[in-house]
């Protein structure tokens, strides 16, 4: 019997170019599962209209004024359950998931994050790279974890900070390596290969001693 097709909803806050790669990756058969819903908290995303263009389910749920997280996690859990997904995948949403919603969807829940992880979890990467003089910046795919941007690490696309960078630069130079891992990730998951065993990442069925590389050029190690 064949698997059942995997239901991806995937949560945004702006522009959704990570989301736009992941519809991409779909309609040309690249990522086996099905985009089933694209939540925004953000009314104005760009990414609603982008899934809509798709033919995709856009749903824009704002945080009411002083909104307690727990209450708008509990209604984002409740508008994401009649969908029934089988993985959520975060691309750029902006909101920090609290550890009810995260533990609720253990192991169903992908962060896309511009930095090599755990190098500089949290906002500002490309800025804080500058300052810091780092030579190698990046982007990571980890598992959601309760703690922000701190879960096992799938992959990552790895390039290197040139004297002339800028964060504008660095900004677009990443966005181009998460086009590509993103869509690689999710699609490991949908083809039953990707899967989180207590805190160990295992990709056909072995664990992953580090996370997958790729690097700029596109070489995997
Ligand atoms: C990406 O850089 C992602 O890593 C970060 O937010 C950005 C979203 O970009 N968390 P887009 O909306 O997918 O274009």
């Amino acid at each position: 019997m064949s698997r059942p097709v995997t239901r991806v909803a995937v949560l945004i806050s702006g522009e959704g170019t990570n989301l736009q790669a992941l519809i991409d990756a779909a309609s040309a058969n690249r990522l086996g599962a099905r985009i089933v819903a694209v939540v925004s908290n953000r009314s104005g995303a760009r990414g609603l209209e982008r899934a809509r263009a798709a033919g995709i389910e856009a749903l824009h749920l704002p945080a009411g004024h002083g909104q307690a997280r727990a209450d708008y996690d509990a209604a984002l859990a409740e508008l994401l359950a009649p969908r029934e997904p089988d993985l959520i995948v975060l691309a750029g949403f902006m909101r920090i998931c609290g550890s009810v919603l995260v533990e609720r969807f253990a192991g169903r829940m992908l962060n896309i994050h511009p930095s090599l992880l755990p190098r500089h979890p949290g906002l500002d990467t490309h800025r804080r790279v500058l300052e810091a003089g780092d030579r190698w910046h990046g982007a990571t795919v980890h598992f959601v974890t309760a703690q922000l941007d701190a879960g096992p690490s799938i992959i990552r696309y790895r390039l290197p900070v040139r004297p002339a960078d800028t964060v504008e630069s660095l900004a677009q130079r990443v966005h181009v390596g998460e086009h590509i891992i993103l869509p690689r990730a999710v699609s490991w998951f949908a083809a039953g290969r990707l899967r989180l065993e207590g805190s160990s990442v295992m990709l056909d069925g072995k664990a992953l001693p580090a996370p997958v590389s790729i690097d700029e050029e596109g070489v995997l190690e």
